[in-house]
């Protein structure tokens, strides 16, 4: 299987970034596509990309996945036995004041993948969904049987919707699909948008930070290499057909088709304040904290069930918020120069 390329999209983020950095260390030939759009600073997806650059076998494209053309362009170039969409506009609160990014990557982008997989025989199309699926749900951990009927932000819209578009193509056309939902994920590298990140600036910098819900808040923190190993054991498992699928009693997870969605998350959530006491000893410098209420489209607590990643894949992420968020700081300090 190694020296079939696969394509990961997304390939300057965050995720798309370790998942192929790590994926050229074990021998793959990697096609990566990112349109580098500015969302947050640029020059970070750069830095990432430079040290993809440095391996023979990485091959990168600048586009959009919502280019249909462009993409049909790099699908006939290569078979892709294997595709990994990781490109996506993220983020909840973005998706408040900037809806229609999240139509223009999420949907029109991933139809795009989906239908390029379609015409060119793909094995398996690997996709990135959200915990943020879960949206107003209150029965904890989250479970891939529960209803996600009910999200509270456009980003978690478009994200169950790439799980009902994936299982069609699942369904009609045979191709195997597995959606992976994230629980918010940090590490070196990690993206500037997300609280873990503006905390150790602003605590590095002594400037104030915000703490929405008054700090009544949990997260399944999931550190990026937990992530990254879990998708490196689904890539050769595609899901199976199922003919004793039980209609009867159907849970969203799954068909009797080669389709499935999986929680990936650290199945430890930690409170907000204790993550922020976390940062504020490996920093060495107290937060100075300005408490506000909920922001509409957060959630208050995320916490995954992962017993089917667990049983399928023998996989539960390891590392634990003081580990990870002891190398997040350490690389931090050493990528802006503070120490
Ligand atoms: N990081 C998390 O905590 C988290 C949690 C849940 C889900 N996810 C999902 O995981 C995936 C990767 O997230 P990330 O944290 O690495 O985010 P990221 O923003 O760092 O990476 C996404 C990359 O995709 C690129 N991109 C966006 N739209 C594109 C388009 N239309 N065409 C081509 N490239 C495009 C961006 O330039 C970016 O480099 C996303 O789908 C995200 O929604 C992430």
């Amino acid at each position: 299987m190694k020296e079939q390329n696969i394509l990961v999209t997304g390939a300057a983020g965050f995720i798309g970034y370790h998942l192929t950095e790590r994926l050229l260390k074990l021998g793959y030939p990697i096609t990566g596509i990112d349109n580098l759009n500015d969302y947050y600073d640029v020059k970070l997806k750069y830095e990432r990309l430079n040290q993809l650059n440095k391996h023979s076998k990485f091959n990168f494209f600048q586009l959009d996945i919502a280019n249909y053309n462009k993409i049909l362009d790099v699908f006939n170039e290569t078979p892709f036995p294997i595709v990994i969409n990781l490109a996506a506009q993220a983020g909840v609160r973005y998706s408040i004041e900037n809806p229609m990014a999240y139509i223009d990557s999420n949907l029109v982008g991933f139809q795009n993948i989906l239908e390029a997989c379609r015409h060119h025989n793909t094995k398996h199309l690997i996709y990135a969904s959200s915990s943020s699926v879960y949206g107003a749900n209150i029965k904890l951990p989250f479970s891939t049987d529960d209803s996600v009927d009910h999200p509270v932000s456009l980003y978690a819209a478009t994200k169950k919707a790439n799980e009902l578009m994936a299982h069609t193509y699942s369904h009609l056309y045979g191709i195997p699909t597995t959606g992976l939902r994230f629980f918010t994920v940090y590490g070196p590298w990690g993206r500037p948008d997300m609280a873990y990140y503006s905390f150790t600036r602003d605590i590095i910098e002594g400037k104030e930070i915000k703490v929405f819900n008054h700090g009544n808040m949990k997260r399944d923190f999931t550190y990026i290499d937990d992530i990254v190993e879990g998708i490196i054991r689904l890539i050769n498992r595609p899901p199976k057909e199922n003919p004793n699928y039980d209609w009867s009693n159907p849970t969203p997870s799954a068909s009797n088709k080669s389709f499935k969605v999986y929680n990936i998350g650290n199945n430890k959530p930690v409170h907000l304040m204790d993550f922020i006491r976390t940062l504020e000893k490996l920093i060495g410098r107290k937060a100075n904290l300005k408490y506000l209420p909920m922001q509409p489209g957060d959630v208050k607590t995320t916490y995954a069930d992962i017993d089917e990643l667990k049983k399928d894949i023998g996989f539960t992420p390891t590392t634990s918020i003081e580990v990870g968020l002891k190398h997040f700081v350490e690389w931090y300090k050493m990528f802006y120069n503070k120490i």
